[in-house]
């Protein structure tokens, strides 16, 4: 048996033995057993299409936090190359002597496999996109070290530390959408997220962005940053497909540039970071997900 099968034979069991011990309790009410938490989010376009694959949906914020290459430097495992010439390749204007980091703040809704589905769940997350995990001085790989995510979602959170990712059991706000209106906002369309670590003080990030007609990075990049193979440990990498033409994404209106600040306190940085001014677009895609692969599978990946 390959390893990524034992691996959804494990998800699988965790999911039902969280079905099995929740059933016992058939007495209490269902509203004490079960946030009731109504989503906005439309749902998987694709779990029909590819039944025996994870599939699901991402909706949510995706940042460029620039940081100085000398940080970047410092945070990122000096054995992980730094590939400046393969995002100045897709962002050429992009500063001297700065890298982009990236903020994923997202929803991860009707998450399916095998006819199963998973309850949902929220995240956020540094990320640190074009490192040369195989030292071919070519493949963008994407090191995600850690995670804020839902609070008691066990197959999400074990999923992560498989990864060897630091995983921050979490509350967010909204606690079942990727953002939330702010009420009476000077700025119209302006939204918020916000995730705790239920470890109080351990990682937090929270989020205000409205709506900009400057576009200062193209969709190809976060496509091409959403795409990476990543890694937590570099024992094995998570592929992630990102589809951007289902109709979760290809209504009017629904790739929308923003600008905004993100606060974020979470490892590699050791301090709470604070961003103003910046680009992100905040978008819904269906996604497919191939866990726990060799890193050298995707030699050359991409290109
Ligand atoms: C994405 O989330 C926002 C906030 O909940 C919601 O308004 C929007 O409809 C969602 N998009 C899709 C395609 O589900
Ligand atoms: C679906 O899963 C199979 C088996 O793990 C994998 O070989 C295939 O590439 C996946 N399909 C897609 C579109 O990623
Ligand atoms: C990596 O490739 C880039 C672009 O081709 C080149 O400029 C750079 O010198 C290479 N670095 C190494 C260490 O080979
Ligand atoms: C996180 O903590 C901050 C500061 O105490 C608070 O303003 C925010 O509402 C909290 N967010 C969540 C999701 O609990
Ligand atoms: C949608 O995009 C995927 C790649 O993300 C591609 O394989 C597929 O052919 C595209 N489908 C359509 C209908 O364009
Ligand atoms: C991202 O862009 C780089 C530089 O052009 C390219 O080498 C890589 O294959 C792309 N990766 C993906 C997943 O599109």
């Amino acid at each position: 048996m390959g390893a990524q099968e034992s691996k959804w034979q494990y998800f699988l069991f965790s999911f039902l033995s969280i079905l099995a011990s929740t059933s016992y309790a058939t007495a209490v009410p269902n509203e004490v057993l079960f946030d009731v938490c109504q989503t906005n989010d439309q749902p998987n376009p694709i779990a029909s299409l590819y039944p025996l694959n994870a599939t699901g949906t991402l909706n949510g914020t995706v940042t460029v936090l620039p940081i100085s290459l000398a940080l970047a430097r410092k945070l990122i495992p000096s054995q992980y190359r730094i590939l400046e010439h393969a995002y100045r390749h897709l962002l050429p204007s992009f500063p001297e002597g700065m890298y982009p980091a990236i903020l994923e703040a997202l929803h991860d809704h009707d998450v399916q496999a095998f006819g199963y589905q998973i309850p949902d769940f929220s995240r956020a997350g540094i990320e640190f996109p074009f490192l040369d995990l195989l030292g071919d001085n070519t493949t963008s790989f994407k090191w995600a070290p850690s995670l804020l995510m839902t609070a008691n979602n066990e197959i999400a959170l074990n999923g992560a530390m498989e990864y060897g990712t630091n995983t921050f059991p979490a509350t967010f706000q909204p606690s079942c959408d990727a953002y939330s209106a702010i009420p009476d906002a000077k700025q119209p369309g302006s939204t918020y997220f916000s995730a705790n670590s239920s470890d109080v003080g351990a990682a937090c990030v929270s989020t205000i962005f409205a709506p900009t007609l400057e576009e200062i990075f193209p969709l190809s990049f976060f496509k091409n940053v959403t795409n990476q193979p990543t890694f937590a440990d570099g024992k094995t990498c998570d592929n992630m497909i990102r589809i951007f033409n289902t109709s979760v994404t290809t209504a009017p209106n629904t790739i929308e540039t923003v600008k905004g600040t993100v606060k974020a306190k979470i490892y590699p940085f050791t301090s709470e970071q604070e961003w103003s001014d910046v680009y992100g677009l905040r978008m819904d895609t269906a996604f497919i997900e191939n866990n726990y692969l060799p890193c050298e599978n995707f030699r050359g990946y991409g290109s």
